[in-house]
């Protein structure tokens, strides 16, 4: 079993395929797109399996694939196979913005993804396309077709977009009543590609829930599975469920059980640390596995104990310029 310095058991890797992104959310990244990483400088897909096997020897039983939409990267499909049959990996999964997914999702469902967590911030055509800069929202909503169809666990991740989706808001709820989804509204945080847009959150999730109980005042809080980043609830009557995602002003060091890899091969103990091990360095150096395994355990014993860096990032008002599709989320 992995755990940290704070005795945290660490079990779930959340890797970023690649830093390019399809869509052009304004909260995510400036719409002329990032510095894009060269191919050299992404991980290799032998890499991330070389890696994530040695990870999942480690303990690590969750892995989450994200992007962006991780569907924009070559042949992933293969790589997703391959990682499938990683013996002691017990939950594949992955966040998408949802826009190329739709066709691969039997080959998904095939090699035993069991929920996809997809981004989608409105249901109003003309609104995605402000928010996106593109015209995605139908191929989105193909893809939720198809995660449905096949049975697959559907989470829909909102943020909450002061001025720009407050509408939405209840119509993302009533998704709920007839599909089995669950719609979780996010407080934005401070990662734009830009470093310059934040200042203060408007949309505290005690704000977004008074907002939902207005309209569904029998809504009902639900007990939250141990490393939930969501306050959960139902609304009696409805398939799916309500979820609120207190990103910015909540933490969830206590029970923090998931490391992040970027594209490039960083390893984040923390979405607010900087990245604190390069394991494709590691690996081109021609490590053996158990130095690179010792390289992430010694690393995981130096791990901030709650979220300081978030302080850091608040209290000294640092302009916090990394974009999300280079964290994955
Ligand atoms: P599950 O694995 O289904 O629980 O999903 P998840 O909520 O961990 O993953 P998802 O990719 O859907 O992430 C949704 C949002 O949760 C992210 O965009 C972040 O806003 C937030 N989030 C995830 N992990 C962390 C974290 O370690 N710290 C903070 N502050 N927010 C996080
Ligand atoms: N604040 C909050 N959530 C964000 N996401 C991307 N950028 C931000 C941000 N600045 C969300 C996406 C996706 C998840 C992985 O991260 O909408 O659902
Ligand atoms: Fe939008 Fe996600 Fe792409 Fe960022 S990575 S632009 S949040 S779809």
């Amino acid at each position: 079993m992995l755990t940290d310095n704070h005795g945290r058991k660490i079990n779930y890797v959340r890797l970023a395929v690649t830093d390019r992104c399809n869509l052009r959310c304004f909260y995510c990244m400036p719409e002329h797109g990032l510095d894009w990483l060269s191919r050299n400088e992404l991980m290799s897909y032998e890499e991330m399996m070389r890696i994530c096997s040695i990870l999942v020897k480690m303990g690590v039983e969750k892995i989450r694939i994200t992007g962006g939409e991780p569907f924009v990267r070559k042949d992933i499909m293969q790589f997703l196979t391959a990682l499938s049959k990683l013996n002691g990996l017990q939950h594949l999964t992955l966040t998408t913005n949802g826009v190329l997914t739709a066709p691969h999702v039997p080959e998904l469902k095939k090699i035993g993804v069991q929920s996809v967590n997809l981004s989608m911030d409105t249901l109003d055509r003309n609104k995605f396309f402000t928010i996106t800069k593109r015209d995605e929202l139908p191929a989105v909503l193909d893809t939720l077709e198809q995660l449905i169809r096949h049975n697959i666990d559907v989470k829909i991740n909102a943020v909450v977009m002061d001025g720009k989706n407050i509408d939405d808001i209840i119509p993302l709820v009533e998704l709920t009543k007839n599909l089995p989804v669950s719609v979780r509204f996010i407080e934005e945080m401070p990662f734009n590609g830009e470093g310059n847009h934040y200042s203060h959150l408007h949309w505290h999730y005690m704000r977004i829930l008074r907002k939902i109980e207005e309209q569904f005042p029998a809504i009902q809080k639900l007990q939250d599975a141990p490393n939930s980043t969501s306050y959960n609830y139902h609304i009696p009557g409805h398939l799916g469920n309500v979820g609120i995602i207190a990103a910015y002003s909540r933490t969830f060091c206590g029970t923090c059980n998931r490391i992040r890899l970027t594209p490039q091969g960083m390893l984040k103990t923390c979405l607010y640390d900087d990245g604190v091990l390069n394991v494709r360095d590691l690996m081109r150096s021609n490590l053996q596995d158990d130095a690179v395994a010792n390289a992430l355990t010694d690393a995981l014993h130096h791990r901030a104990k709650d979220g300081f860096e978030a302080e850091r990032l608040r209290k000294e008002k640092m302009p916090a310029h990394e974009s999300m599709a280079t964290i994955g989320g």
